[in-house]
């Protein structure tokens, strides 16, 4: 049975709030009648994350989450789902069948479902130990190789802390990671109202950090600063609250195209699920992201064998053979945090995407 426009829009509603990395909302969502496509959409800038790079298929992994989850919660089905279709359009990352169980409406309450709660709090959290059963609630979750592991023991979580400053440290003298960094910031509130991009508002920023992050925003001052240390100041502040605590998420999954979407699935799963549980969580993509870098070329020559010590060590305190794809902090929030935005439906899901 064909699906009606109502539930087209709440799986696009789904779909447009899902995570991306910087908020870039890298994507255009289509839906013919019968097909849904993903779709990349390559913003062409320099250091832009590209169509297979991990952090773009971890997005798309949760978008695909996203839907499908609110497919199940207004009875319609995707099938024939597939990655990449070949002879399909070259930027589609996804492309899925839809039908209707049954006629009809969606729930007049499926903006309430938790996926819309889903959210990132780069704020302290409380010191407050995490429930135990959530090491054995998050283990189970499963989505193809993917699996992700709660590190609640002190050894552990400075250790990944440790591991989150030496990727912030190679990030922070990364010019290409810079330039990303600096073009999806929106500083002021009528930059952020652009609906994509970091707004400064969702950022923990002690007294006197917005005017450095400002001022630090061109790459040739920032790799000047760097010539007396600046990496190494910022790297400790970014690893600074992963050592406070309490808890973090590894998300770890099979290398590949499949391997990454699946690891976002499983993410924004968890994700929403901690969320629903009351908890905070913010994503640390560094350590994954550097060794990344490391094997598409993008990490500098005089950096590179601080990258292979940082992916060997990530490496030693993964299981054998596992690809890692996140770390998340995790605790009880203190404060809410300021939530981002996004790109409006009809700017996403534009019909000639
Ligand atoms: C692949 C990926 C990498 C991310 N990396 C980071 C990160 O390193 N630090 C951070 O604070 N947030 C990170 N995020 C969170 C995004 O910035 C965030 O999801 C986006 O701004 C939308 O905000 P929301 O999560 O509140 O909906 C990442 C998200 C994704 C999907």
């Amino acid at each position: 049975m064909s699906v009606t426009d109502q539930v087209i829009e709440c799986l696009l509603e789904a779909a447009r709030w899902a995570a991306s990395a910087d908020n870039m909302q890298p994507w255009r969502f289509r839906w013919d009648g019968a097909t849904l496509r993903l779709l990349f959409i390559d913003d062409g800038k320099e250091g832009a994350f590209g169509i297979d790079s991990p952090a773009t298929l971890l997005a798309f992994g949760g978008v695909i989450e996203n839907v499908t989850r609110m497919a199940e919660a207004t009875g319609c089905q995707l099938y024939e789902a597939v990655i990449f279709p070949a002879g399909d359009d070259k930027n589609c990352v996804f492309r899925c069948r839809i039908d209707a169980a049954a006629p009809g409406a969606p729930r007049a309450d499926w903006r309430t479902h938790p996926l819309f709660s889903r959210h990132t709090n780069r704020l302290p959290y409380a010191d407050r130990a995490l429930p135990d059963e959530l090491v054995g609630e998050l283990a189970a979750l499963a989505q193809g190789e993917a699996r992700c592991r709660l590190l609640v023991d002190a050894p552990s979580v400075q250790r990944w802390a440790g591991l989150v400053r030496e990727g912030s440290s190679l990030r922070f003298r990364n010019r290409l990671a810079h330039i990303a960094l600096d073009a999806s910031l929106r500083m002021t509130e009528a930059e952020a109202a652009r609906g994509d991009g970091l707004d400064v508002a969702t950022f923990f920023l002690p007294p006197g950090a917005k005017s450095m992050l400002s001022y630090t925003r061109s790459w040739p001052r920032m790799a000047m600063l760097n010539r007396i240390g600046l990496y190494k100041l910022f790297a400790s502040i970014e690893a600074d609250l992963v050592r406070k605590g309490p808890g973090l998420v590894l998300v770890t999954g099979a290398a590949g195209r499949q391997g990454a979407l699946d690891a976002g699935q499983l993410l924004v799963r968890a994700w929403t699920r901690l969320n629903q549980a009351g908890l905070a969580v913010q994503p640390y993509y560094v350590v994954p992201d550097q060794i990344f870098r490391l094997k598409d070329g993008t990490v500098p020559e005089e950096a590179r064998a601080e990258a292979l010590a940082l992916e060997r060590a990530s490496q030693a305190a993964l299981p054998a053979g596992a690809t890692l794809y996140m770390v998340l902090r995790v605790g009880y929030p203190k404060k809410p945090a300021v939530r981002s935005r996004r790109l409006t439906l009809s700017e996403v899901a534009a019909a000639d995407a």
